[in-house]
């Protein structure tokens, strides 16, 4: 097994594939590092570009890759014994404090990479964990089972709760994540929210952590470039997000 290194990217061989929903596929390599969940690697195709994706774990080094665009369309390309050349990890991940008992992870589309990872990081430390997983419709769930798998484990006092939700109804409550959430932050039942997924629905919870004064720990996206803070592409908000992020905080 390789160890992926930050410097230069290192070839690591894909050892198995698996079709997560119509565009979405789960790469897992023959190659490990040292990380904690929501950092990220940088994945290159040699002579064509390279993207930043975030650990679904890390020994083995497992990625989930949807395919919106040229890179990650070629990626979809690989096949098992194929080499996706790495680099990392980066970047600051989820750190949530000890005496938060019960803590709200809240997943939008691809989002919920660093969220299973985070989950069962979290299993054993926590009495309550409450995964909101989010996305337009049925076919764009991701992770589902995996998640309901971690529901029915019941690891040390830690119960897993999993509440879906998607904007057609198809299947769990139909409405987005926000939705899901406020009443638990209205009941006072949650102590922290985690969170990765599109733009909006992360400007909405940190609009829920301020007004609840529930700290909050956001992943956010940008355009990535070096993803060691030299070229400025990630800036968000005065973060350098490869540096400083992607995980940001919120203090209520
Ligand atoms: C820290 C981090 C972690 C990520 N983790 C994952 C992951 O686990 N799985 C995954 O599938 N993708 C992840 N991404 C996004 C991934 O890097 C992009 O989807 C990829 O770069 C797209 O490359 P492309 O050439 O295929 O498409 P592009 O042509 O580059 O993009 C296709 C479309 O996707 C949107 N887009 C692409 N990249 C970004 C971005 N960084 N911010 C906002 N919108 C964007 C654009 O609107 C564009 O129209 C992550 C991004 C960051 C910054
Ligand atoms: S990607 Fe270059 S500064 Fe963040």
């Amino acid at each position: 097994m390789i160890r992926i290194p930050k410097t230069l990217p290192a070839a690591a061989p894909i050892t198995a594939i698996r079709q997560d929903n119509y565009r979405t596929k789960t790469f897992t390599f023959d190659a490990r590092l040292d990380a904690t969940p929501g950092q990220f690697v940088m994945a290159w195709l040699p002579r064509f570009d390279e993207k930043p994706f975030s650990l679904v774990s890390a020994d083995p080094v497992a990625l989930m890759i949807s395919a919106v665009g040229p890179a990650t369309r070629l990626m979809h390309e690989l096949a098992v014994g194929d080499k996706l050349w790495l680099r990392g990890p980066f970047g600051h991940g989820f750190d949530a404090p000890a005496d938060q008992r019960r803590i709200a992870l809240v997943a939008g589309g691809y989002g919920v990479a660093p969220l299973l990872w985070l989950a069962r990081h979290e299993l054993g430390r926590r009495d309550e964990i409450t995964v909101i997983l989010g996305a337009r419709s049925v076919q764009e769930l991701l992770y589902a089972d995996d998640l309901r798998a971690l529901a029915s484990e019941r690891a040390g006092s830690t119960a897993v709760r999993l509440a879906l939700a998607t904007e057609d109804g198809s299947a769990g409550r139909r409405g987005l994540v926000t939705d899901v959430l406020q009443p638990l932050l209205d009941a006072g039942e949650v102590d922290g929210i985690y969170a990765c997924g599109p733009h909006g629905m992360l400007v909405a919870l940190e609009g829920l952590s301020r007004r609840y004064a529930i700290p909050g720990q956001l992943s956010w996206e940008a355009y990535m470039r070096c993803g060691v803070g030299i070229c400025g592409a990630c800036e968000h908000d005065g973060a350098v997000l490869c540096l400083d992020g992607p995980v940001l905080s919120v203090t209520p």
